[in-house]
């Protein structure tokens, strides 16, 4: 049976992440995998979470497994709140909505916003996820090269004064994914006074503010607004779990009444169960202690992985920027074009990285940059998988 002829023209051309392709790989026990997102799980708060549901479910079983309401469990709007006004001044003109995880609000948030065709500005590389949500609702991605400070701002600037169609800029300024780059304070407040400059709006994704081992802390685009330009993306995926599926949204008023209507459409709200047990763990313990013990982590695992390099990678052969928190690194290899035999041949070697074309804006041009993660494998493994990979550099750069 031939089904593409049946499939909608917004899905045909699509390209799953090659990560979660990946994924179907992994059960070799033997692979070491470089290449995924996941936050490490030996810190995982398995013990008290269990405690937690269970006493939901035995002292509160009807408001658990009940449905709830589509901008989420009020004790947990207040939790996202709490998180979000760590870094943002959360205004009497916004809202937050749970969203079942960041992903679901970015994704929503597109299809609050973008018509077919319309124009979005992303920083290129960048999330998969993000860039296929917004592929889905059919708008034109513009991509602008990200700096090793963050997106180039005359790139920003050539883009936004040549197109006066542009509505939107998506950035994920802290700890970029891919990149693990940082925008610096100067460019932040660049691209906010652009933004206004050019009437557009921005989708600030912020899932990896809370992971810093080094450097100083910035402000959030959202913070430097004085507009209500900036939608803002949060999530509990790298600070608690990411399987619990826990995110916000902070949107002004009038974006997040539609973002809500679609979140009825789609899911009509995130499962009361995590965001309960969200409530219960942020009541009874400290979360920050939580996320410090993750950042103490993976600023040594970072670090490990860089030694590794340094140690393993033919010399000269190999640019990275080293980043000052989040979860991954990224490669370039001057000398050649595309990354993608080597890749192959890591997997041959069993080691998994994740070529650059899979966070391009054309998935198809041969990239000759990877990402690497350090939060998830064991430091043992970090530098045994840092090592098959560098045996693949150095035979076939
Ligand atoms: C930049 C970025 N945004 C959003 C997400 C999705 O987060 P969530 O698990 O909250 O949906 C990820 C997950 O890897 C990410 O890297």
């Amino acid at each position: 049976m031939e089904y593409t002829k049946f499939m909608s023209d917004r899905v045909k051309t699509m390209k799953g992440s090659a990560i979660r392709e990946m994924f179907k790989r992994m059960a070799d026990p033997e692979i070491i995998s470089l290449a995924g997102g996941n936050p490490a799980a030996e810190l995982f708060p398995g013990e008290e979470l269990s405690k937690i549901a269970g006493k939901i479910l035995m002292t509160s079983p009807t408001l658990a497994l009940q449905y709830g309401t589509t901008d989420g469990y009020p004790a947990m709007r207040e939790c996202a709140k709490k998180r979000a006004e760590k870094v943002n001044s959360v205004t009497d003109d916004d809202a937050i909505l749970i969203m079942t995880g960041a992903n679901q609000g970015i994704d929503l948030t597109a299809k609050a916003i973008l018509n077919k065709g319309d124009k979005i500005v992303v920083e290129s590389p960048s999330f998969i996820g993000s860039l296929n949500a917004f592929r889905t609702y059919e708008a034109q991605l513009v991509g602008v090269t990200v700096e090793d400070d963050g997106m180039s701002m005359e790139g920003l600037e050539e883009v936004l004064k040549n197109d006066s169609s542009i509505k939107i800029i998506y950035t994920i300024p802290t700890f970029q994914n891919p990149t693990g780059t940082t925008m610096s304070l100067t460019k932040r407040e660049r691209m906010v006074e652009l933004a206004s400059k050019y009437d557009v709006l921005i989708l600030e994704d912020n899932p990896y503010g809370d992971l810093r081992f080094s450097g100083e802390e910035l402000p959030t685009l959202k913070s430097l607004d004085k507009e209500g330009r900036v939608i803002y993306a949060g999530s509990f995926s790298k600070i608690l779990s990411p399987g619990m599926r826990l995110g916000y949204l902070v949107a002004p008023k009038a974006l997040a009444e539609k973002i809500e209507v679609l979140k009825q459409v789609n899911d009509v709200h995130t499962p009361m169960l995590t965001q309960l047990m969200c409530v219960e763990f942020m009541k009874k313990y400290n979360i920050d202690d939580y996320i410090a013990k993750n950042c103490e982590l993976y600023g040594r695992k970072c670090e490990c992985m860089v030694e590794s390099m340094k140690k393993y990678f033919p010399e000269g052969k190999v640019k990275w920027v080293v980043p000052e928190g989040g979860i991954f690194l990224w490669c370039e290899c001057p000398t050649i074009t595309d990354i993608t035999p080597i890749v192959d041949r890591c997997l041959e070697k069993k080691v998994a990285i994740v070529p650059g074309s899979n966070f391009a804006v054309d998935m198809n041009a041969p990239s000759n940059m990877f990402r690497l993660n350090y939060s998830s494998a064991t430091l043992e493994k970090i530098e045994e998988g840092v090592k098959r990979l560098g045996e693949v550099l150095s035979e076939m750069l």
